[in-house]
């Protein structure tokens, strides 16, 4: 697979966002066309976009086309007021507040041109955090193809692929970077409850690829782990705090005990853009809760009693001692990560 021929969920077309909308996989595939702030904020809140990376750049672009609108509104407010919407949307992913402390810092720089003008100088920096999100998947893919070797199959959690990123993916660019290898990698997804990100997109992903992939639910990985089926585990990841804990979508936490009980190991795989040095451990990341009701149905469908109700943890943390390494798009981090982590940061 070359650059070229990523497969890219989100991508602009002249001034036009458009984006690949995920809660539709994988019945069909449709594609949106978004051209402003507030309809790409409800975009990232409602999971059309989801994953951390791909988040980022939603909003970067959401933050690039908000000059357009507002009347004879200052563009200072009108910018203000399309950053506050669009993170405002998910707490957890950091990448989306990177993206946006970025875009923010080009708009102060070109705030003085013409609205024409400061939009393309925008535009163009969305641009290039969606080729440099693609680039640092790619890199990963090329350091986390040596830890696999293809012999048992590759567990994953969630959707860490093209879909949650630019194109590419983290942990799957991982499972690709070996492929790629010529490694005879097959995967077992986890269903990933409620949203199915495993079920639906990951398999949906692997499959277009022709990557062999089974899915499992959630509560069978531990059987698959003590049997000695699994190889090592491999997944993406939310936000990642200065002392190597880590925020990923539901159940991770408890696939991370799970592996280390049964020795297998357990990689995290992230641009450095998802390292929030300023969170010093995991009980600083903010984690999302969803409404219970998404919990509380499947495919419109209710399937618990009329009245009852749901919490809806949307990411859990595993604790830094049970991630093995860390994938990221500067190299390999090992325990401990407090240096490593520091050490790829600054490189
Ligand atoms: O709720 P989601 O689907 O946005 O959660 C996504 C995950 O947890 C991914 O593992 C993470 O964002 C990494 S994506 C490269």
């Amino acid at each position: 697979m070359s650059g070229a021929d990523v497969f890219r969920p989100l991508y602009r077309d002249g001034g036009v966002l458009r984006l690949l909308d995920q809660r539709r996989l994988p019945a069909e595939e449709v594609w949106l066309s978004l051209e402003r702030a507030p309809e790409i904020a409800i975009a990232i809140r409602d999971m059309a976009v989801r994953g951390a990376p791909a988040i980022g750049v939603a909003a970067a672009y959401g933050a690039a086309f908000s000059l357009r609108s507002g009347g004879s509104t200052p563009v200072e407010e009108r910018f203000a007021t399309a950053r506050r919407l669009l993170a405002a949307t998910r707490p957890t992913a950091v990448n989306l507040f990177a993206a946006l402390e970025r875009m923010e810092r080009r708009f102060l720089a070109v705030a003085d041109r013409a609205p024409d003008a400061a939009e393309a100088a925008l535009v163009a920096e969305a641009d290039a955090i969606a080729a440099e999100d693609i680039e640092s998947c790619r890199r990963i893919g090329r350091f986390g193809a040596a830890l696999l070797s293809g012999e048992r199959a590759v567990l994953t959690h969630c959707n860490a692929g093209a879909l949650a990123t630019a194109g590419y993916g983290t942990a799957l660019g991982v499972i690709r970077g070996a492929v790629e290898a010529g490694k005879p990698i097959r995967v077992l997804a986890d269903e990933t409850r409620p949203f199915l990100q495993g079920a639906r997109l990951t398999a949906w992903e692997l499959s277009r690829d022709g990557i062999p992939v089974e899915i499992i639910t959630d509560s069978m990985a531990g059987h698959f782990l003590s049997r000695g089926a699994v190889e090592a585990v491999v997944v993406g990841a939310d936000r990642i705090a200065a002392n190597g804990d880590v925020a990923n979508k539901i159940g991770t936490y408890g696939l991370a005990v799970l592996a280390k009980e049964n020795g297998v190991p357990f990689y995290v795989a992230a641009p450095m853009t998802t390292v929030d040095f300023a969170c010093p451990d995991g009980a600083a990341i903010p984690i999302e809760e969803r409404p219970g009701s998404e919990v509380l149905t499947f495919a419109g469908q209710a399937i618990a009693p009329a009245g009852v109700s749901a919490r809806y943890a949307a990411f859990d943390v595993t604790p830094a001692r049970y991630v093995t390494a860390i994938v990221t798009d500067r190299g390999l981090c090992r325990p401990p990560y407090g240096e490593s982590l520091r050490a790829a940061g600054s490189a």
